[in-house]
């Protein structure tokens, strides 16, 4: 069976005694149970502290292309390591639209991440307009395609995959659990059309609106691996019923 992953995407949130309350409730409540943090960069030493030896883990949520050099203000794959991360977020449709991230950009940070060990978390998803004109399977499958192109296809066999419909991201709108199911059967079976040994085995995340309340009936649709969590993944309560769902 493939890996269920709940991962939180704090985004620009936190504080050393936010973070610390935060951890102190989520880490004994899901013992046992997989799942991930990814966390500003200045909180990732805080994090490493509080959930080493746990059944979870972290990441970051952004990382340089580059590995090292003059590049004032970019954070490196071997940084993330110095960090025990085991993850990190690329391509988060904040960084293509606020930060200009190309698909080129995007495969070559998913490259970087890969080649220090670190497992990247590819963010795909369509904007509204693009859902309403009818071309999300084209946006998703070029995004995937910038990657694939890059890197290979057998390289997301040491990947996670995150659909992310940019219309549901921090809006309170989620996809119903049908149009996300749609959308990851087009990931899984673009991807098998290359590798099916690899597109069985890859998981892929939902994200978007994702709350307690509505993470069972998501968790259970056949190609819906768990989900990329923004603002409930901040509290405590919801970012734990949300893991639970998961993993039942
Ligand atoms: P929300 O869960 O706040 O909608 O954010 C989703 C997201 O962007 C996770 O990466």
């Amino acid at each position: 069976m493939r890996k269920k992953l709940v991962a939180g995407n704090w985004k620009m949130h936190g504080s050393l005694a936010d973070n610390a309350a935060l951890l102190a409730a989520i880490k004994p409540a899901l013992a046992g149970i997989e799942a991930a943090v990814c966390v500003p960069f200045p909180y990732l030493a805080q994090v490493q502290a509080a959930l080493a030896g746990s059944s979870l883990s972290w990441g970051a949520q952004n990382l340089s292309e580059q590995a090292k050099g003059a590049f004032t203000g970019e954070v490196s794959s071997a940084m993330l390591l110095d960090f025990g991360c085991t993850y990190v977020i690329v391509g988060h449709s904040e960084r293509r639209s606020l930060y200009g991230e190309s698909d080129e950009l995007v495969a070559k940070k998913y490259l970087a991440a890969q080649a220090a060990g670190l497992t990247p978390i590819l963010c795909v998803g369509e904007s509204l307009d693009e859902r309403e004109s009818g071309v999300t399977e084209q946006v998703v499958a070029r995004q995937l395609d910038a990657v694939i192109g890059m890197a290979g296809v057998a390289s997301l066999a040491k990947a996670v995959v995150a659909y992310e419909p940019v219309w549901a991201i921090g809006t309170g709108k989620t996809a119903s659990p049908e149009q996300a199911q749609a959308v990851h059967a087009f990931i899984r079976g673009k991807i098998a059309t290359l590798d099916a040994g690899v597109a069985e085995g890859l998981t892929i995340q939902y994200g978007g609106s994702v709350k307690a309340a509505n993470a069972a009936e998501l968790m259970a649709q056949p190609d819906i691996d768990g989900g990329l969590i923004g603002g409930a993944s901040l509290i405590a309560d919801e970012f734990v019923a949300i893991c639970r769902a998961a993993a039942q």
